[in-house]
């Protein structure tokens, strides 16, 4: 028998045995001053690339503004309790009407965070006789509310569609028997890799199979889309897309998340989804702070232009200095090298010391053993000498990579 603390030590887990070298500059960093191109890492400026401030929302002063009267007149704590008992208010339910404009949906719910809502929306959807199909690389809070399911569950691999075609066929013949019901997950933006999830193609397959279709759209909500409605606005399937899921985490700047879909299934959300039925309601300042973010998105179409001139301007740049960038149609922009877990720590510390670049870089698990990550997020409030600088730096990291300067044993301490 052993104590289940000194378990937890011996064993930290795959991000946490990295804890002692790491905390405070490869995980966990701080960075300060005003959401910006430009922010403060350990008392020095650095050029940022590492926020989903997609249209520069963070700080912008209408928004500053709002946040701050807002803040003032109705304090952090209004409304309080959850929704359903006591936390309800005419803002709550003003910004779920523009929401489904905006979504051209029936109805929208709101979420205190994204990665709850979607665990806890899979949670209320299905139930044992259902059949769940989703994208092999999905974000973790689709993959954990998958886990919750206590019916089947198939996996496709990422933006098979002829995979996932076998898979709704295995799951037509199981609910047919079971009388359950197919759902189908997937992502607008996958947000390591920036490519779409195929949604008009998924969509396609209706004609052939009966299901619904869940996009969890966090990354392509206020990008993508003539109007910045999201992906499926984008692959012209708004309609088609059964349950749409945005986060005011990334282009809203902000803490909070939503569902748009018909009617019928908000009104069984509401009733039914347990990280918003027992849960506090969203404050005050967050719901009105999301009405401002959102009028923005709606009225200033230059916020998303600027955003695109950068991505174009940073994507076409390293295409043309010869970077992999893989397959991204969004503004996420990862840039794979090759190289280990110790030479990545090293060379992201020449980057952020010698460079003053702060951009994240992801590592085996998340990636293949072998291949170095560096994820750039572009926003609205990046310029194109910030693009031209960090591009002239990239190929000065990736020489240095080849020729073996960051070889070392170990992860760079710092
Ligand atoms: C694809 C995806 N889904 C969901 C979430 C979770 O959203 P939130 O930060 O609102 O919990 C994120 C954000 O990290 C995400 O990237």
């Amino acid at each position: 028998m052993t104590d289940l603390f000194d378990k937890i030590e011996q064993n930290p887990g795959a991000l946490g045995m990295h804890a002692d070298e790491s905390y405070g500059y490869f995980m966990f960093p701080k960075l300060e001053g005003e959401i910006s191109n430009r922010m403060k890492f350990r008392g020095k400026e650095k050029l940022v690339w590492s926020l989903n401030n997609y249209l520069g929302l963070a700080n912008h002063p209408e928004v500053r503004e709002v946040d701050a009267q807002t803040a003032a007149r109705y304090g952090l704590a209004l409304p309080m309790g959850a929704r359903m008992m006591s936390g309800n208010s005419d803002y709550h339910e003003q910004l779920e009407r523009e929401l489904s404009d905006f979504e051209k949906k029936q109805d929208t719910i709101l979420m205190n965070y994204g990665y709850q809502g979607m665990v806890s929306a899979i949670e209320a959807l299905v139930d044992r006789h259902d059949v769940i199909i989703y994208d092999s690389e999905s974000h973790a809070c689709i993959i954990d509310g998958v886990r919750l399911h206590m019916g089947k569950r198939f996996v496709y691999p990422h933006n098979d569609i002829e995979n996932l075609s076998k898979q709704l066929e295995r799951a037509t013949k199981l609910t047919e028997e079971s009388k359950g019901a197919i759902l189908v997950i997937t992502e607008g933006v996958f947000g390591m890799s920036g490519d779409q999830g195929r949604l008009a193609e998924i969509a396609a397959l209706k004609k052939k199979y009966k299901f619904r279709l869940l996009v969890d759209d966090a990354h392509g909500f206020g990008t993508l889309g003539q109007t910045g409605a999201g992906t499926s606005e984008a692959q012209g399937v708004m309609n088609e897309v059964d349950i749409y899921f945005g986060t005011f985490a990334k282009s809203m700047a902000l803490i909070g998340a939503f569902i748009s879909s018909e009617k019928r299934v908000v009104k069984y959300l509401r009733y039914n989804l347990r990280s918003q039925i027992f849960a506090k309601s969203l404050p005050m300042p967050c719901v009105i702070g999301a009405l401002k973010r959102l009028e923005l998105l709606r009225t200033k179409p230059e916020l998303k232009d600027n955003l695109w001139k950068i991505v174009h301007a940073l994507q076409d740049g390293l295409r043309q200095n010869g970077f992999e960038i893989g397959k991204t149609n969004s503004p996420v922009t990862p840039v794979y090298l090759n190289g280990t877990i110790p030479e990545a720590t090293a060379l992201i510390y020449d980057l952020r010391e010698n460079f003053d670049i702060f951009c994240s870089m992801v590592v085996y698990p998340v990636v293949p053993k072998g291949i170095i990550l560096l994820r750039l997020i572009p926003t609205a409030v990046h310029t194109l000498e910030d693009v031209r600088y960090t591009i002239e730096a990239f190929k000065k990291i990736k020489e240095n990579l080849k020729s073996g300067k960051y070889h070392v044993s170990r992860i760079v301490e710092v």
